[in-house]
């Protein structure tokens, strides 16, 4: 029996990874993704040989790339934010590091996968939900809801026992918990558990705060081929170095600090901690480019549908067809959404200065002030507007004959 355990290197997965060899007597195959986190991917190889996984069942990628480019991106081009706000950072990765688990399971004939997502969140129904929609007869083991090790210091007597190395300041509870990848980092939990409470200065570990940032503002120019960006300043970048370049400049000008209670799919409100340097600079730029190539209709009916494709992938739902339905509908309205936007990068804000496209649908001549628009004739605006007053002049004349 075989079961792949998506681990960090971290103690409390290499905790699971003892307790799962030590309960259910499988052989363990762990998976290390990188998603730009921004941690080194070799210490988690050893201490999996450490603890005793073969070589051949250690397995360790990159998917920085895969991860903006197949997931980020598309996201991006409905300019989701759940809850109005929030860029899903977290959330958009859940479904490609379950992917990933059911391909290494497949491959290496395994029948059940692991996760260290605690039984109170969404983040164990995102990995849950993408393996059964991607191999529904696999095992799930959860072992933050199965286990009896209810405070640290039984699981630090746990590591202890099986010879897992502390490191010192993971001895202690961590003060609040993360999760970080090339979108966005996350903190939630503990000191950040009252909303009452400002976030402390400790908890920021992506941006410098706007009062730091330069005096100067920064200007950059973002390019668009069909909804996505391809270029910074001119200069063509694949999507993860994209992402990462918006990440520094972010950091720089102290963008995108986000500090938030939210709705959990699980039922409760949580309380946490978003910096999303580079997305927050994607968003304002996408919707720079979106104003001059999208047409009304098309812009009104994918901004209808965001709050609800943003839902999706919030509650895990990137794998189920009504997402993909309203993916295909997302992705052909970008067909034209292509040219550039530039910015100035400012103390925490992002503000739109100029944007350009061959595919621009702003008519200078029809919105001028000045004669000489031959499609627009003022005369036709005063039909227009008659037949549109008409359902309110009847409303209107029944409210002054009763008098209200
Ligand atoms: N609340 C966010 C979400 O559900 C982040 C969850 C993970 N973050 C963390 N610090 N453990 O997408
Ligand atoms: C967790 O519970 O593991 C993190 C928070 C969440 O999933 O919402």
């Amino acid at each position: 029996n075989k079961v792949v355990l998506a681990y960090s290197g971290g103690l409390d997965t290499s905790i699971i990874l003892k307790w799962l060899q030590t309960t259910y007597n499988c052989e363990v195959v762990t998976f290390t993704a990188d998603l730009g986190q921004g941690e080194e991917l070799e210490p988690a190889r050893q201490k999996a040989l450490l603890l005793g996984i073969k070589p051949e069942n250690i397995h360790i990628e990159d998917l920085r790339e895969e991860f903006v480019r197949d997931y980020v991106f598309p996201m991006f081009r409905a300019n989701a934010a759940y809850e109005g706000v929030y860029l899903l950072g977290t959330s958009i990765a859940r479904p490609l590091i379950g992917k990933k688990l059911i391909e290494i399971a497949d491959r290496v004939g395994a029948d059940a996968i692991s996760h260290g997502a605690t039984g109170k969140g969404n983040d164990q129904v995102r990995f849950e939900l993408t393996a059964y929609a991607l191999k529904p007869d696999v095992q799930v083991i959860a072992p933050w809801r199965e286990w009896d090790l209810r405070s640290r210091e039984q699981l630090i007597a746990f590591a202890e026992q099986h010879q897992i190395p502390i490191a010192k300041d993971k001895r202690g509870e961590a003060p609040f918990s993360v999760d970080a990848n090339l979108l966005h980092a996350s903190s939630e939990g503990k000191v950040l558990e009252d909303p009452a409470q400002e976030v402390p200065d400790y908890v920021y570990s992506r941006t410098i705060s706007p009062e730091e940032a330069p005096d100067k503002p920064t200007i950059i120019s973002i390019d668009f081929a069909k909804g996505d960006a391809v270029a910074i300043d001119g200069v063509q970048l694949s999507p993860a170095k994209l992402l990462a370049k918006l990440n520094e400049l972010g950091r720089d000008n102290g963008i995108g600090r986000l500090d938030l209670v939210e709705n959990r799919f699980v039922g409760m409100k949580s309380r946490g901690m978003y910096e999303t340097p580079g997305g927050t600079i994607l968003a304002v730029a996408h919707r720079a480019i979106e104003s001059i190539t999208l047409d009304r209709g098309a812009a009104h009916l994918k901004d209808q549908l965001m709050p609800q494709y943003a839902e999706l992938i919030y509650n895990g739902f990137w794998f189920s067809p009504e997402r993909e339905m309203l993916q295909a509908l997302i992705d052909k309205s970008q067909e034209f959404v292509a040219g550039q936007v530039r910015l100035k990068l400012y103390k925490g804000g992002v503000h739109v200065i100029g944007r350009s496209s061959p595919y621009s649908l702003y008519d200078q001549d029809l919105v001028t002030f000045e004669e000489g628009a031959v499609a627009y004739d003022h005369r036709d605006a005063a039909g227009f507007i008659k037949l549109n007053a008409l359902r309110l002049r009847t409303l209107g004349q029944r409210k002054r004959k009763l008098g209200l």
